[in-house]
């Protein structure tokens, strides 16, 4: 493992963005993972201005993201899809058909989750999978307690799940109750794996996720037996 401390979430997002240029730049047809949440902004924000510099070139990535709440379509706000468009999608030259978010509004939501995790081999695998953490140990939408063992499925949000995400709600009763996500299983297959967090209220998480027991009830935990996980995260 790979552990960065950074000096802030500016520098933070920089050396975050500096894996995925690097990441990018060796292997333009790069397969990467992506993450939303608040944590990854800052990061989008540099890869943009490194690709308005001419530095980055994203025409032959394809991307995959992590998670989709259900019932939410493309054009909601909340949506995780609106939120990679906005904050990262518009603003670089990747195709929008390479870009892959789970279909949270799929008539049959199981056989999505197949459709997804086929997708995700017939992509030859995830080169670069960018993860935030939840306070709760989350990665993607994987609750405490869940197995190690899925793949991408769907899942019931719990209650401290839906209340911190709340905040890009009206009011709690608006946050959707279920979500599809890649699970455990998929995020694990990815050949390289970037964690990052940001804040002194993720400082606990992490030390738990980094140095304690790996446990299904802190989800991250099981990165430590991944074979190549960058870790970037400032407490500040
Ligand atoms: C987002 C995701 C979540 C977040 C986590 C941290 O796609 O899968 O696991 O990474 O909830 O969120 P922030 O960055 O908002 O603290």
């Amino acid at each position: 493992m790979n552990l960065i401390k950074a000096n802030g979430y500016k520098d933070l997002s920089r050396k975050a963005a500096n894996v995925v240029s690097a990441q990018v730049i060796l292997k333009p047809s790069s397969v990467l993972g992506l993450a939303t949440g608040s944590t990854p902004v800052g990061t989008y924000e540099q890869l943009i201005e490194w690709y308005k510099k001419g530095d980055i070139d994203f025409s032959r990535v394809v991307s995959l993201n992590l998670d989709e709440y259900c019932g939410l379509p493309p054009e909601d706000t909340q949506s995780y899809r609106y939120f990679m468009n906005d904050h990262f999608f518009s603003h670089i030259n990747i195709k929008p058909e390479n870009t892959h978010v789970p279909n949270g509004l799929a008539q049959d939501l199981e056989a999505e989750c197949i459709r997804y995790e086929n997708l995700i081999a017939d992509l030859g695998g995830i080169d670069l999978q960018v993860l935030g953490i939840g306070h709760n140990g989350h990665i993607g939408f994987n609750e405490p307690g869940n197995s190690f063992e899925k793949a991408t499925h769907i899942v019931e949000l719990n209650e401290t799940t839906l209340q911190a995400n709340a905040r890009f709600f009206k009011n709690i009763d608006e946050v959707p109750k279920k979500a599809i996500t890649m699970g455990i299983k998929s995020i694990m297959q990815s050949r390289k794996i970037l964690l990052i967090a940001n804040g002194p209220d993720k400082e606990e998480i992490i030390h738990k996720a980094i140095f304690g027991p790996v446990t299904p009830d802190v989800p991250a935990s099981i990165l430590q037996f991944h074979p190549d996980l960058t870790v970037v995260c400032s407490f500040e």
